[in-house]
């Protein structure tokens, strides 16, 4: 058997995963010290086997996951693995600006030490898993997006931008039934202002998916959006296998005239009705 350990930030997928039978829950503590230091223990961790579960979309959690691997390690564990359901800093995979740093290979190296093998859930980028210097996967869940969608009319899929074609493509797939199209998207790196070029498939009385990896400030979403009910289309429904939703994201959303956001567990949300654990499951039997 095997102990599965979440991080804070990965309570719910970690319980989906362990209800999968891939592995039993232990129950880490947390404390907090007057200058906002934390620790995270795992008293109850007996295993030589460990499944580190934890999201990095914050500063906080990246320290909480770096102290999870410690831990179980100090207690013992002789084969760790990690997985990463949002792996955080994943689009600064480049320095764009001089001076800049790689962000996620610093954090990929951090991560490393402290592991046998990383399983990352849809990274922004599938080259991300090199940073890592351990066996690193990547896992894609974007099927189970369309799990929740019914009825549509005449469906369309659209990828937001042209990188996220294979995201709407895998989803009109599991749908069962639809066409693809994707927008050129615009974005100026200095104001994060989005500006999409519409494609010409017709969306008149059309029920759109949109899908895209991740729905952070909501900016490049809710643009789609726009354009897409400005052009007709009936029911517009926002995808996303990460739901960041940051800030006055959703509010933008809304405001756009979205008629349901659909997320998965891999950032835990109100919107978050598609779990990954399973696609996680199967590439930890693999
Ligand atoms: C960009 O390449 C990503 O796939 C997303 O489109 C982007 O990260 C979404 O960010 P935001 O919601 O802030 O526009």
């Amino acid at each position: 058997m095997v102990t599965i350990v979440p991080a804070p930030s990965s309570q719910s997928v970690a319980a989906a995963l362990a209800a999968t039978g891939v592995g039993t829950l232990a129950t880490p503590t947390y404390e907090w010290f007057t200058d906002d230091e934390i620790l995270l223990s795992v008293p109850d961790f007996d295993d030589e086997r460990a499944i580190v579960v934890g999201s990095t979309a914050t500063s906080d959690a990246h320290v909480e996951l770096l102290q999870l691997q410690d831990a179980v390690r100090e207690a013992g564990a002789r084969d760790v693995t990690t997985v990463i359901p949002y792996l955080g800093y994943a689009r600064q995979d480049q320095a764009f600006k001089a001076g800049q740093p790689v962000s996620v290979r610093a954090v990929a190296k951090a991560i490393s030490t402290g592991t046998d093998r990383v399983i990352v859930v849809n990274p922004h980028e599938p080259g991300v898993t090199d940073f890592f210097t351990v066996p690193t996967e990547p896992v894609s869940a974007t099927a189970a997006l369309a799990d929740p969608l019914d009825g549509l009319t005449e469906p369309l899929f659209v990828a937001p931008d042209e990188g996220a074609t294979p995201l709407a493509t895998t989803t009109r797939d599991a749908y069962g039934s639809g066409t693809v199209d994707y927008f050129e998207k615009e974005r100026d790196y200095d104001t994060g202002a989005v500006e999409h070029t519409p494609s010409d498939a017709p969306v008149e009385g059309r029920d759109v998916v949109v899908v895209d990896d991740i729905i952070a400030t909501g900016g490049t979403m809710s643009s789609a959006i726009e354009v897409l009910t400005d052009r007709g289309a009936a029911r517009v429904y926002a995808l996303c296998v990460h739901p960041v939703l940051a800030g006055a994201a959703r509010t933008k959303l809304a405001a756009a005239g979205v008629e349901r956001i659909i997320g998965t567990d891999t950032i835990e949300q109100p919107i978050s009705d598609v779990s990954v654990a399973p696609a996680i499951a199967d590439a930890i039997g693999r």
